[in-house]
């Protein structure tokens, strides 16, 4: 621990300190957070899981533009989902009751839900990006041999051993141990996602003892305690999200940066409300009227497709009731300061903590 920031996955990643910035879907990961994380000696990453292919390489011309330096995308891999048109009527209308005050109208959409997965892939290829990383599974090994063959550095999550092993057996180079303390979607790919709630100081120590990769810690890391925390634990990185999302460099909506910064020690539920999968966020008014429809909740992205009309006029109408105010459980230690100075300010504390343990 004493060498920390010059870990083996420091170098593996070509960065300075092992401290991931979270991909963070819905507009937190712009290119100039991307860039500013990576400048300062982390790694930045890119959330294209919304984005189309057009809209990937925009970013990622942008993030080229502002840094030399190696930077992360990362994509969700899509699962199986149906829905039949009645039960998203039906659920279009639970959504206009729940944002009542909004007087926003639902309407039933046609698939696509999502991007095209495989067109999202083809742009990582074709743009060369050197550290992908992916949640919600594992692209085909026809996916993974291609990353291979460009010398892509590939970072699975895991939120359980099984997991890990097999993101491990399919030859992913790091895995992200997402402890349940996470913001956020959780990854979970195999099983219940209600049996995969564990927290990072119960998963990292078994990932660490029978994965042979370099394991990255997620979930309610905020400051140089929990960095230090993470590795006693065996990580050999940490990936944290929440703690850049109130970063002036995070395209966050401002009202959700101030519920961030004024959040209470037990302000973050799970919910399936928003999205259809299984996330941990700020709980509000939308959540809680959701609770009794959670049997007609549609699957993963359909009912992210449905709410998204809400969220945009939400936002519009500076509403945090009515937003996905995605956060981990240590929120309440946000603060608002620029990306780089929090990577300054980990770094000098980490180190200075260190230094006073020996
Ligand atoms: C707003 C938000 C959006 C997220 N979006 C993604 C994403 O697009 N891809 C991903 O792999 N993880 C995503 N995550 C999960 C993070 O990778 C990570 O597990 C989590 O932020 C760690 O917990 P922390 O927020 O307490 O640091 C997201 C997390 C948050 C808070």
């Amino acid at each position: 621990l004493n060498k920390w920031p010059t870990t083996t996955l420091a170098k593996t990643l070509g960065i300075k300190i092992p401290i991931v910035q979270a991909p963070m879907a819905g507009g937190a990961t712009t290119p100039e957070l991307v860039a500013a994380v990576s400048n300062a000696g982390g790694l930045g990453s890119l959330a294209a899981g919304y984005l189309n292919p057009d809209d990937i390489r925009k970013n990622i011309f942008k993030i080229r533009q502002l840094t030399d330096k190696p930077f992360a995308v990362n994509l969700f891999v899509s699962e199986e989902h149906q829905a039949t048109k009645i039960q998203i009527k039906q659920m279009c209308h639970i959504i206009e009751k729940a944002c009542v005050e909004l007087k926003v109208q639902i309407e039933p959409i046609e698939p696509p839900y999502a991007p095209e997965f495989d067109e999202q892939l083809k742009v990582i290829l074709e743009e060369k990006i050197s550290i992908f990383s992916f949640t919600f599974g594992m692209p085909s090994q026809t996916w993974l041999k291609k990353f291979k063959k460009n010398k892509t550095l590939l970072l699975g999550t895991a939120t359980t051993l099984k997991e890990a092993q097999q993101l491990q057996e399919q030859g992913i180079d790091i895995i992200i141990g997402q402890g349940s303390e996470a913001g956020g979607h959780r990854g979970t790919f195999i099983g219940s996602t209600e049996d995969a709630l564990i927290n990072i100081s119960v998963l990292v120590p078994q990932l660490a003892k029978y994965i042979n990769v370099p394991i990255v810690a997620a979930g309610g890391i905020m400051d140089a305690n929990g960095i230090i925390a993470a590795m006693h634990l065996g990580a050999a990185g940490v990936q944290m999200g929440t703690a850049f999302l109130s970063c002036p460099e995070s395209g966050i909506h401002p009202k959700y940066k101030e519920a961030l910064l004024n959040a209470k020690q037990d302000n973050t539920v799970l919910t399936r409300a928003f999205s259809g999968k299984l996330a941990r966020g700020i709980n509000n008014k939308f959540i809680k009227r959701m609770q009794i429809h959670e049997k007609h909740i549609l699957d993963y992205p359909i009912q992210n497709a449905l709410t998204r009309t809400m969220r945009k006029i939400a936002e519009k109408n500076n509403c945090i009731d009515f937003m996905a105010l995605w956060a981990g459980q240590a929120a309440h230690l946000s603060k608002a300061i620029p990306a780089a100075e929090l990577i300054k300010k980990l770094h000098k504390n980490v180190v200075a903590q260190l230094d006073q343990m020996l």
